[in-house]
């Protein structure tokens, strides 16, 4: 008898549990709790790779054997971790740091290169220390001007949207060195609720650490 109240129990104590936990497991957040309003905010910043460098930025890896005539043959992959600096010289101030991969996507011959990037920006000072935006999109190099589109972030960039405009500023196709210049235009939040940095990234938008949320 007391085995059979004990497998009951238990039985009903499980089923329980599971209705919690079925009924916590998501929930629909009113759009209002993020007490902050949509801003544009435009970034400006010059992007190096740096082959040349004792330490290159980038890693070509494993190139195809086929298409020799290309400097990066298609289906080529270049994984990268470049300096991102407020002026064209990569000896001015550090600002952050693109990390990411591009794959060569052309069968063409030559230097006409076509590539689709994904990287993320990382920012390491001001405002936006510590937070990033993932950018992911096609570049055909040789345009004067680029636009690849801003997927998401991170930190103060939660909710991103936007685009990037890349054109290079200098471009060694022999060395393989190159400066180009960034301008990001990205849609995010700003909490109206707060003044100082921390609590305008963190207000309103620390929902998405709700400890019901965390243990899904
Ligand atoms: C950026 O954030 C990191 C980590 O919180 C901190 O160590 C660093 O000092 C910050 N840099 C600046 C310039 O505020």
């Amino acid at each position: 008898m007391a085995k059979f109240q004990t497998f009951f129990s238990t039985f009903f104590l499980t089923l329980l549990f599971a209705s919690l936990v079925s009924a916590t497991f998501y929930q629909t957040i009113s759009p209002d709790q993020l007490r902050a309003r949509e801003k544009l905010t435009h970034i400006r910043f010059y992007f190096h790779e740096q082959i040349t460098n004792e330490k290159p930025s980038l890693l070509i890896i494993d190139p195809p054997k086929i298409m020799a005539d290309s400097p990066l043959p298609f289906g080529s992959m270049v994984v990268i971790e470049n300096r991102l600096t407020i002026g064209p010289d990569v000896e001015s101030k550090r600002i952050g740091k693109a990390q990411g991969f591009y794959l060569s996507a052309t069968q063409r011959p030559g230097l006409d290169l076509e590539i689709v990037m994904s990287f993320t920006l990382t920012f390491l000072e001001g405002e936006f220390n510590g937070s990033t935006l993932c950018v992911s999109g096609r570049n055909e190099i040789m345009l004067p001007v680029r636009e690849m589109p801003i997927i998401g972030g991170t930190g103060a960039f939660r909710f991103a949207r936007g685009f990037v405009h890349a054109r290079s500023v200098k471009v060694d196709y022999h060395k393989g060195d190159a400066t180009v210049e960034y301008n990001v235009y990205v849609y995010h939040y700003s909490s109206t609720t707060s003044s100082s940095h921390h609590q305008r990234v963190n207000e309103g938008l620390n929902f998405m650490t709700d400890p019901i949320l965390s243990k899904i």
